[in-house]
């Protein structure tokens, strides 16, 4: 373990950790957005800044994508650290202020009033739902497009998400939920990247519980008999 100190107080990372993920087992609270700690930090919202003197010199940076340091000093409430904050999430209102999160969020770093250009997007970048989709469903269904002001999360080619497998995991995963699932019948749809798939029925219960493309892309993965995947989830247990 690697000790330093986050406002002044000693504290122990691993090795290839991160300051953030130090700085939340402590209890110590820093905004953040688009980290999580199953996924490969990707620094994306920025709203996780600090500020790290290290060898006499004093940097600001994202605490998610910043590694664990030997005697490093990280200060998290620093004028210049909350200054940057509010501008940051600021900046974020101005993109989505629409977003109860953002709101929220805005509210309570103290940003009552928004000085930018306001667009009507809902989507904050952060990449969590692709990166999710990627490094833990192993789907790859959904990836970034464009530059700029015209970047987005799609699936591919911006028609139906044909990877997409239903599980919801993206769902879970967005910070600010604007991915929305919803099951009728025997179908699921995940919304915003209209999908829609079929669902297989318990043999147990008779629920419809996961899509059947799903449970085929399990059974290809999974060393498991065949009729593991024929009982739902609480059935099994
Ligand atoms: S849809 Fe949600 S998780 Fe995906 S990039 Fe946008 S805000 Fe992030
Ligand atoms: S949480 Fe660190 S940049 Fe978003």
């Amino acid at each position: 373990m690697i000790p330093f100190s986050i406002d002044g107080q000693p504290v122990e990372g691993r090795e290839g950790g991160n300051i953030l993920e130090v700085a939340l087992d402590a209890g110590i609270e820093i905004p953040h957005l688009c980290y999580n700690e199953s996924v490969r930090p990707y620094g994306a919202c920025r709203l996780c800044l600090v500020e790290v003197v290290r060898r006499g010199r004093s940097r600001m940076t994202t605490s998610c994508t910043y590694p664990v340091l030997e005697g490093m000093e990280v200060f998290t409430r620093t004028e210049k650290v909350i200054r940057a904050r509010r501008m940051i999430i600021e900046l974020i209102l101005a993109m989505c202020p629409g977003d109860k999160v953002i709101q929220e969020m805005a509210k309570e770093m103290g940003v009552h009033e928004v000085r930018f250009k306001k667009e009507d997007k809902d989507c904050i970048l952060c990449g969590l739902c692709g990166r999710v989709c990627d490094e833990i469903v192993g789907a790859s269904a959904i990836q970034f497009a464009f530059r700029g002001d015209r970047r987005e999360m799609i699936p591919p080619f911006l028609g139906e998400a044909m990877n997409c497998i239903a599980c919801g995991a993206c769902v879970i995963a967005c910070p600010v939920d604007v991915i929305k699932m919803k099951e009728e019948g025997d179908e699921r749809t995940i919304i915003r990247w209209k999908r829609t798939l079929k669902m297989k029925q318990c043999q147990v219960c008779g629920n419809y519980f996961a899509p059947w493309f799903q449970l085929e892309k399990f059974k290809e993965r999974a060393k498991l008999p065949k009729e593991f995947f024929d009982v739902c989830y609480t059935c099994r247990t």
